[in-house]
């Protein structure tokens, strides 16, 4: 594991966009996998840059996202379809139509959750996938439990997850109480994992996640199996 620490969260940013525009300078049809949340807005501001000067074509790009909230459409302006298309597929030249998110409104949610398996394992697996990290170690939507979950599920949201992701909503009532989300599977077969995080009030998991036992009750704690995962740390 390499660990970095920065002071600024736009150094961060600036890292995490180097790392991943590495990743498809030297493989242009890389399958990405995404995140969403405060943390990598800062990233993807810059990769847009980066594309608008002509250092980084996503053409052959194919994305898939982590998660999605249960029962909202990708209109819906909180869904994370909508954060992804605000926040960089409509600033850079990657075909929609090679971009995924967990469709949170699927008649059939489980047999969203295998086809999403499938269509992942058909894309070749995951060259490089993004994180963030919730409070409480989650990541994507894999909420601390007994077991670390393999495919892609349909989740609880816990308390703690609804009042922090409640800023983005007009309040905690709108929050939706389900995600469908990545499971640890996909996740860490991915041949890179890129975590972020910024802010003090993150350190306390970091540490507990990289640096503790394993266990299903921090999720994140699972990437210090992986083979090949890189943590940027903001202080800011
Ligand atoms: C949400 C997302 C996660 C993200 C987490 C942390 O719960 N499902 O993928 O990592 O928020 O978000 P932030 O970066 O805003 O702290």
């Amino acid at each position: 594991m390499k660990f970095i620490t920065v002071d600024t969260y736009e150094k961060l940013s600036r890292q995490a966009a180097n790392i991943i525009s590495a990743q498809v300078i030297i493989k242009p049809d890389s399958v990405l996998g995404l995140a969403t949340g405060s943390s990598p807005v800062g990233t993807y501001k810059q990769l847009i840059e980066w594309y608008r000067k002509g250092d980084i074509d996503f053409s052959r790009v194919t994305t898939v996202n982590l998660d999605e909230y249960v029962g909202l459409s990708g209109k819906d302006e909180q869904s994370y379809r909508y954060f992804m298309n605000k926040n960089l597929f409509e600033h850079v030249n990657i075909d929609l139509a090679n971009t995924f998110v967990p469709n949170g409104c699927a008649v059939d949610l489980a047999g969203e959750g295998e086809q999403y398996d499938a269509h992942i394992k058909a894309l070749g697996g995951i060259d490089m996938q993004l994180l963030g990290i919730g409070h409480d170690g989650h990541i994507g939507f894999n909420e601390p439990d007994d077991v670390f979950v393999k495919s892609t599920h349909v989740v609880e949201l816990h308390e703690s997850t609804v009042k922090a992701n409640s800023r983005f909503f007009a309040n905690e009532q709108e929050v939706p109480r389900l995600a469908i989300t990545m499971g640890m599977v996909s996740i860490m077969q991915a041949k890179k994992i890129l975590l972020i995080a910024s802010g003090k009030q993150k350190r306390d998991i970091l540490e507990k996640a990289f640096y503790g036992p394993i266990t299903p009750r921090i999720p994140a704690s699972i990437l210090q199996l992986h083979p090949d995962i890189t943590v940027i740390y903001s202080e800011e």
